[in-house]
């Protein structure tokens, strides 16, 4: 792909030529976005948003490469299915129960996992749509390729949305009259469950989001975040370690390497090893269905991306998520077992919890006390303006809860208990040269 674009952070317009594909995409301010297949022989144009500071168009051009962007008439369709619950078994889940469009599109459960058909829980904390379609795969263990690839699950999953078959789905879609000339007009003919994926993928493919005080700081407002906030900014990319899988750069602003790694967060189940030994054991035999299996009971859940490449590396390891809008996605982790972004500064600051597959990248840090109010008081800076009053009511109360603080070592973080070896020197800025690196 080349592309030559005006600088990704920083004016409400975009211009930028993209070639993707084959195609050539012209993009202006703002304007029509049109699309020439390279033979030249079909043209169509879409309406193509302004995109906000904080999201990027190079990767805005690659999650709407496949016919560029969605048709204002597909996204409704599709968050017409999305908000719909009549998709479940019962009439009681929709896509929206556990992605809340009103609140971040997740479902603040209060340490707890989603919720779907009968109550039933999962073993995963959902995470929130909003720049999903940035992804360079789905879900926590990145399990599905595309938006497309995911959608069709959840609907089928029993604990989730509870339909047996995708034959059921369509026709219970098609049994429903208020559809029936959306999906005609749409897809010119009547529903099929690829495009019902599809209608919901494409409304998922409008849900970029950027536009945080954050951003409009890294644009230029020296005003538009609190000098703890920038304090927080610096200790993320320097004592805080956290860049080092939190990616942010002005390409991918997304805070995330989309890698996976194990940062002990399953290892706070007590049997997380026995887990391991036995998922291990079975794939010495060479049986991959064995591990297929092993994946859907839920307590190898815990097993993450291992359950995805077979790799005894990924043992319990998982996404790193994105940042974006963290102040209003909460409870954390993929299984939501931290409740305040101060727990998750608590976790981090003793170095994770032991156990044989933590990444490399994980170490005491020994931040003091105002630090991890710098580091917390920075992520809520990277709401979306659109939340601004949901990310305040969030901070309120997780603030409510600072002194509750059941991941905290301090001993252990600053270096007193434990086996995590040195803590990395403060910089010495007289004399960088005895660090070496600056
Ligand atoms: C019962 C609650 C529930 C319902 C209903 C539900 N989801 Fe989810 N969603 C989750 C959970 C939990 C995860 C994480 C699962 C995992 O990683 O294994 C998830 C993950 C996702 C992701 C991946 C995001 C990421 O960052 O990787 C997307 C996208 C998504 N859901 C969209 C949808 C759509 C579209 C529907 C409806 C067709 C839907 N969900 C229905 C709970 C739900
Ligand atoms: C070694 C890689 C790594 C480092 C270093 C790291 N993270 Fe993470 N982060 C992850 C992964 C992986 C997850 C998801 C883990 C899980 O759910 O099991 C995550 C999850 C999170 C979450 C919760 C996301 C959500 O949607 O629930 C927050 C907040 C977070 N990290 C902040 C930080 C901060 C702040 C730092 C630095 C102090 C940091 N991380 C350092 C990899 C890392």
């Amino acid at each position: 792909m080349w592309t030559s674009g005006r600088r990704l952070i920083g004016g409400a317009c975009v211009s930028a030529i993209v070639i993707v594909a084959g195609s050539l995409v012209v993009s202006f301010s703002g304007g029509l976005l049109r699309s020439v297949q390279s033979g030249g022989l079909e043209a169509h144009a879409a309406t193509t948003p302004p995109l906000p500071p904080g999201v990027s168009p190079e990767l805005y051009a690659l999650a709407v490469a496949r016919g560029g962007p969605p048709t204002q008439e597909l996204a409704a369709l599709g968050e017409k299915l999305f908000r719909d619950k009549r998709l479940s078994v019962d009439d009681s889940v929709a896509c929206a129960t556990c992605h809340d469009p009103a609140q971040g599109f997740t479902d603040h459960r209060p340490g707890a996992t989603s919720a779907g058909v009968g109550g039933q829980r999962g073993q995963r904390n959902a995470p929130t749509v909003l720049n999903a379609m940035f992804h360079t795969s789905q879900f926590w263990d990145g399990r599905a390729a595309t938006l497309e690839d995911q959608a069709k699950l959840p609907i089928l999953n029993p604990i989730e949305m509870g339909q047996s078959s995708p034959d059921v789905v369509v026709a219970k879609v098609r049994g429903l009259s208020d559809y029936t000339a959306a999906f005609q007009s749409a897809f010119g003919r009547a529903a099929t469950y690829d495009d019902i994926a599809a209608a919901i993928a494409a409304f998922e493919r409008t849900q970029y989001s950027g536009n945080s005080p954050f951003d409009r700081f890294l644009a230029g407002d020296a005003t538009a975040i609190s000098d703890q906030a920038k304090r927080g900014w610096a200790l993320f990319q320097g004592k805080g370690r956290c860049s080092s899988c939190h990616a942010f750069n002005s390409v991918s602003p997304l805070f995330s390497d989309q890698k996976f790694h194990n940062i002990g967060i399953a290892a706070h189940k007590q049997n997380f090893t026995e887990l391991a030994r036995k998922a291990l054991a079975v794939l010495k035999t060479g049986d991959i269905q064995q591990i297929d299996e092993l994946a859907l009971q839920t307590q190898y859940s815990e097993l993450g991306r291992f359950l995805v490449t077979k790799s005894p590396a990924d043992i319990g390891a998982f996404k790193s998520e994105t940042l974006r809008n963290i102040g209003i996605t909460g409870p954390y982790m993929h299984d939501g077992s931290l409740t305040t972004l101060w727990d998750v500064m608590d976790h981090y600051n003793k170095g994770g919890v032991p156990n044989p597959f933590l990444d490399g990248g994980m170490e005491r840090l020994g931040l003091s006390e105002s630090e991890i109010d710098d580091m917390v008081a920075w992520m809520f800076t990277l709401t979306d303006t659109r939340y601004a009053d949901f990310n305040a009511l969030e901070q309120a109360r997780q603030t409510s809860l600072k002194n509750n603080r059941p991941q905290r070592d301090t001993e252990i973080a600053e270096g007193r208990k434990g086996h995590f070896g040195d803590l990395a020197p403060n910089p010495d800025v007289r004399n960088p040269a005895t660090i070496g690196v600056y």
